[in-house]
């Protein structure tokens, strides 16, 4: 998980990096894919659900897996970068958003509370809290801030498939028990907040969300390991 993790941050970084004006969303899902396969892993994504390829690359309204395309990013972009390793088996998964140039104080601000709000809803992401500690600590940050959470979509376990139990929500959803963190588990928690309302909709593609009223939305995402102290982040890089 620590190999797959480091992967999988490290494309992300890759892309952070490539991200400026002109370029397209496919040129950065090649880099994407180039260096996750040189480095003796496989671009989990790709294939996944026939999704077509390593990365999910969603500029401003779109909230997640958008496709790369010929689409140019401009200056003033948003663009949230999803990425998946597999490597010996396990999948490290995480994602995050980055200006294109110079962007509007508002969209640095989503960009910056959307990442602090993973660090305060892992604040709980120990042994003896439940999921929903987690989940509470992202909502109360976010919505706090004036933005919402993402509900259609959350984040999960994540091991040796992409896509394990139990779900992680960034929202309470009161009346709910919810699992209890042990330390050995892996998870991936991942914000997906919108300036404005939470309703999101798909795309006629299939993949595509957006947010319903057109609002600029971010994403930060890591694969994280469950201890009695602190939690281990395995998608972590430098820059991150
Ligand atoms: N990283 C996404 C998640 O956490 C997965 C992308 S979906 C895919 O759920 F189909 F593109 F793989
Ligand atoms: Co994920």
């Amino acid at each position: 998980m620590r190999q797959a993790g480091r992967i999988a941050a490290g494309a992300r970084s890759i892309a952070r990096q490539m991200i400026a004006p002109g370029v397209t969303t496919k040129a950065i899902n090649k880099e994407v894919f180039n260096f996750i396969r040189k480095s003796g892993a496989q671009p989990t994504f790709l294939g996944y659900n026939g999704y077509p390829a390593s990365a999910c690359i969603s500029v401003n309204d779109q909230v997640i897996h958008g496709i790369p395309g010929s689409r140019k990013l401009q200056e003033g972009d948003i663009v949230s970068v999803d990425v998946g390793a597999t490597f010996k088996g396990f999948v490290g998964d995480c994602a995050g958003t980055f200006p294109c140039g110079q962007c509007s104080d508002e969209a640095l601000r989503l960009i910056a509370v959307t990442r602090q709000s993973f660090f305060e809803g892992i604040r709980y992401a120990r042994q003896g809290y439940r999921v929903s500690d987690i989940s509470a600590g992202v909502q109360t940050y976010a919505e706090s801030n004036g933005y919402s959470v993402v509900r259609d979509y959350v984040g999960h376990g994540v091991g040796a498939k992409m896509h394990e139990d139990p779900e992680v929500p960034n929202y309470v959803q009161h009346g709910r028990g919810s699992p209890r963190l042990l330390k050995g588990m892996t998870i991936a928690v991942e914000p997906m907040v919108n300036a404005g309302g939470w309703e999101v909709k798909v795309l006629p593609d299939g993949w595509t969300v957006l947010t319903a009223d057109g609002s600029l939305s971010a994403h930060y995402e890591n694969s994280i390991l469950i201890t009695d102290g602190e939690p281990e982040i395995l998608t972590m890089s430098d820059d991150l």
